[in-house]
């Protein structure tokens, strides 16, 4: 039998596999609450197992540490470092907003980037939600003056602007601005086996950097896209272990591995090797029963809605809000007529949640653009960046009334700002670890510092008393998600003068009240 594989003119390679299960997986499926002892047990077996990398940190999981878990997201960082000595660690950063929502001077950049490299990062997947590739110039430059790998990423969504000329033209910005790699970022799992067939053929003529996917299993495609794009050329794919995988995260990898064994794609990764990952994740998987995504199977819908999951129950909760569930059906229609008139910009976070909030203000308002959120209008004046075709002109002028929008990238009209921020925080700390994570999450990080010292909730959480939202990333400030699913624990322990003190430890913050015991 031919085992030349599906597509034998394709050049026989090693496939690069990444390892989500330490950042995306949790993400997609838990939402984002696994915690940094739960991770380091098994990281010594990951660390066997030979991936290209490992994804680890960024995307959400920044915001998770400080607001619900009370860890140090720089601790997690340096402790996976060095739990991980031989796999290269990855993390996913959204160009010029970092891991925050909104545009960052360079400045603050640059410190981010510098300091997570001195913590250990090794590859750094840099997107931008519209697109635009001077949004990602910074980021892309810190990346390689500090050494280290800047993979750049196409955000694919599909619209009628969205081209494949359109697709490979940016693959070839980020090739010219230095990019090491290219990412096909298909975050709402949009994107099927031909058209990622012929986007990666299309990539692999264009530039000479390898070329890698991340897709989503939700609507059910990925298993045969991944395969359709190693037939294409593709160098790496994304996949996480079999145990915390499918639904709205990814395709397995053992599952992968196999698929492509005994092939010229072979990724040399040994099934013996995973067991290991798989069993012990099945075992802690039960812990976060209550984040659980309560969608696991796939849900082809988003084809025809093309609305990512996030940003529906997001929606879902505004509308409930407002006691008007019953008008979703008409937001829905609203969804794409908004888009269209940002310009088509595709729907990732922070973008999804702003044309989501502004569709729902549109219906609940009986009349279009009445009120407009203020990331809305920074929309519409350029603040985000360029738009992939303009926005609608008439709906900027009346949104914009004399305002006028930008066209240059928009960090260039922000000063420097990282001493102001640190000046901001200097009663408190000077620690620069500190001032980045103000930087990015004032209010959460105030929380967090002042609960630093706090015993934290040690086993698993025991009650559920609100169901976990199945969202994927933490709303913009504009669209406040549901409220999110509490963890409550005991913490109960004696203080020095021997009285028995009770704790009550939800999401990460202990609550404690001191009691006298009375012996009987
Ligand atoms: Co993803």
């Amino acid at each position: 039998m031919d085992i030349a594989g599906p597509n034998a003119e394709c050049k026989p390679r090693k496939i690069k596999v990444t390892e989500l299960l330490l950042r995306d997986a949790h993400q997609s499926l838990l939402a984002t609450r696994m915690r940094l002892e739960d991770m380091l047990p098994i990281c010594e077996q990951i660390d066997k197992v030979g991936y290209w990398s490992a994804e680890v940190w960024g995307g959400a999981t920044y915001d998770s540490c400080l607001r619900f878990l009370g860890e140090d997201p720089w601790v997690r960082l340096r402790e996976l470092k060095k739990a991980l000595p031989n796999t290269p660690l990855q993390m996913l950063l959204r160009g010029q907003n970092i891991l925050g929502y909104r545009h960052y001077a360079d400045d603050v950049v640059r410190r981010f980037v510098d300091k997570s490299i001195k913590y250990g990062m090794d590859v750094f997947r840099i997107f931008d939600a519209l697109n635009d590739v001077r949004n990602l110039e910074t980021a892309v430059k810190s990346v390689i003056d500090g050494g280290a790998h800047a993979q750049g990423a196409i955000c694919y969504t599909l619209s009628p602007v969205h081209t494949l000329d359109k697709f490979v033209q940016m693959g070839r910005d980020l090739e010219s601005m230095g990019c090491h790699s290219i990412v096909i970022k298909d975050m709402a799992a949009l994107m099927c086996p031909v058209p990622a067939y012929k986007l990666v053929k299309a990539l692999k003529e264009a530039v000479k950097v390898p070329v890698h996917v991340h897709t989503h299993a939700t609507t059910g495609v990925a298993w045969m896209v991944l395969l359709r794009a190693v037939d294409a050329g593709a160098d790496g794919v994304d996949t996480a272990i079999s145990a915390l995988s499918g639904g709205p995260g990814h395709v397995p990898t053992e599952a992968f591995v196999e698929s492509v064994a005994g092939t010229p794609f072979d990724t040399g990764l040994k099934q013996e090797d995973m067991i290991p990952i798989a069993e012990y994740t099945r075992s802690i998987r039960g812990k976060y029963k209550e984040f659980e995504s309560s969608f696991t199977g796939a849900d082809p819908r988003i084809f025809i809605s093309q609305i990512p999951g996030g940003m529906l129950s997001n929606m879902e909760s505004q509308l409930k809000q407002q006691g008007c569930m019953e008008r979703i059906d008409e937001v829905l229609e609203e969804v794409p007529r908004v888009r269209a008139e940002m310009g088509y910009i595709p729907l990732v976070t922070p973008t999804s949640q702003i044309v989501g909030t502004q569709a729902v203000l549109n219906v609940m308002m009986g009349e279009r653009y009445k009120t407009v959120s203020r990331e809305s209008k920074d929309v519409f004046a350029g603040r985000y960046g360029r738009t992939p075709v303009p926005v609608d002109e008439a709906i900027q002028k009346k949104v914009l009334g004399d305002d006028k929008p930008i066209t240059c990238r928009p960090a260039d009209l922000i000063p420097n700002e990282f001493d102001k921020l640190t000046a901001e925080i200097a009663d408190r700390t000077t620690d620069e670890d500190q001032v980045l994570s103000y930087a990015l999450f004032p209010k959460v990080w105030e929380k967090f510092w002042e609960n630093r010292n706090k015993p934290k909730e040690a086993a698993a959480p025991a009650a559920a008393p609100a169901p976990a939202a199945p969202a994927p990333a933490p709303a913009a400030p504009a669209a406040p998600a549901a409220a999110p699913a509490r963890a409550i624990g005991p913490a109960t322990r004696l203080n020095a003068g021997g009285r028995v003190v009770l704790g009550l430890t939800i999401e990460g913050r202990t609550y404690e009240a001191a009691v006298e015991v009375v012996e009987p």
